[in-house]
């Protein structure tokens, strides 16, 4: 079986349906269930002996050890994290617990496991963790995309959080000889995705009647991928990437964020006919911009396309779709999230913070 940690979060819970649609492979899945972690996610998986849920944090020594003593996993995939930057800018505390003391608390955990492994076991062995462009901070309009060996320049501290997390894996496989992948993938979108993100948060807010907040002048670019597509990448790297190895994921998809509001408000008129009155777009509203807000990122994927055979299934346009019509059809599981923490995070990022 497998370990994922952070699975009733919007990638975890996409990557353990996906798994299952492609495996019987048992999957633990050890989750804190913070304001981004939702069992409703993974409802479809009720009854099913392959899910064994664990309420718990990766920072908890004791837990962890003690679920890799009984479970026995071939592979640890961490997905547990904070992961919004605009909560890292209000309060980094739970980014640093989490994403870097949590980070290593897991390493530590998985390590001592991992020697008590006989040699084909510990061969096999895989600790995969998930990351994010955000680790290589800003490209300018004309640089060329990240690479697996650009520098790392993170800008916020949920970037830097993650940074910090990557140093620490590669240090236990260079040192520990732990086998470990990192992946460090583009900005996600699709089902389950919390409203607190651009693509999710436009959609509600339209639906809604609320005003679309751009960021500044919503010429920032960021590079789209599909959620699926991360996933397909991510089992893909878990099979046949090399220990020790670093993964970009992305789909060559760059967008600036202003064009892709506009995309959602399309499809949004096009599924639903349009507000009562006037038009989706006219909710836009530009407000104070992100402090350290990174201009652009761009992935280059030609190394997991390379050595790995992998490529995206979906193209931009097929997945904004998909996404817009998902939360069409899923406007209850939109309105059980809107729970009082979510309606104190609008209140403190966008009315206490940009006026
Ligand atoms: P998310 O915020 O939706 O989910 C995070 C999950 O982790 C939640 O279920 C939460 O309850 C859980 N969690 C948080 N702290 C925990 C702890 N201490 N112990 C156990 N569980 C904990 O995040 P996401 O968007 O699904 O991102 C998952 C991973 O992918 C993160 O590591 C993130 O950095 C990375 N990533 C995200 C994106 C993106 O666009 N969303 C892109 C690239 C990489
Ligand atoms: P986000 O979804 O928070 O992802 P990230 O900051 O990790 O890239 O934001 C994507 C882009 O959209 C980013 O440039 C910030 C911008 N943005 C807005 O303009 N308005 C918003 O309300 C949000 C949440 C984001």
């Amino acid at each position: 079986m497998i370990l994922v940690t952070g699975g009733a979060g919007f990638i975890g819970s996409n990557f353990i349906l996906d798994w299952f649609s492609q495996s019987n492979e048992p999957v633990i899945n050890l989750d804190k269930l913070t304001y981004a972690g939702n069992l409703q996610n993974l409802a479809i998986t009720a009854g099913d002996e392959r899910h064994v849920f664990v309420k718990g944090d990766i920072g908890d020594s004791a837990l962890v050890t003690k679920l890799l003593a009984e479970h026995r996993p071939r592979a640890i995939i961490n997905f547990a994290a904070e992961s919004h930057v605009d909560r890292s800018i209000l309060g980094p505390e739970a980014f640093i617990q989490t994403n870097i003391v949590g980070t290593f608390r897991l390493l530590e955990a998985a390590h001592a496991y991992w020697r008590t492994l006989n040699e084909a076991e510990k061969k096999d062995f895989r600790f995969l963790h998930v990351s994010t462009d955000e680790v290589y901070g800003s490209l300018t309009e004309h640089e060329p995309a990240f690479t697996e060996m650009h520098r790392y320049q993170p800008s916020s501290p949920y970037s830097a959080s993650k940074a910090s997390s990557d140093h620490l894996v590669n240090a236990y496989h260079r040192t520990f000889g732990l086998p470990t992948l990192i992946t460090n993938c583009s900005n996600n979108y699709g089902p389950y995705q919390f409203p607190e993100k651009l693509i999710p948060l436009m959609i509600v807010n339209a639906l809604a009647g609320r005003s679309l907040p751009i960021y500044g002048d919503g010429r920032q670019v960021r590079d789209w991928l599909y959620v699926a597509d991360h996933c397909s990448a991510l089992r893909r790297v878990l099979k046949a990437g090399e220990a020790g190895e670093t993964y970009n994921i992305g789909g060559w998809n760059e967008k600036p964020n202003i064009e892709i509001v506009h995309t959602v408000c399309g499809l949004l008129r096009e599924m639903t006919g349009g507000p009562a009155t006037g038009d989706y777009l006219d909710l836009i509203t530009h407000v104070r911009d992100r402090p350290g807000h990174d201009t652009r990122y761009a992935i280059d994927a030609r190394k997991i396309e390379r050595e790995l055979d992998w490529r995206p299934g979906e193209t931009f346009e097929t997945g904004i779709r998909k996404t817009v019509r998902w939360y069409l059809d899923n406007q209850d599981w939109v309105a059980s999230i809107q729970t009082g923490a979510y309606r104190d995070w609008i209140e403190k990022n966008y009315i206490q913070q940009r006026q």
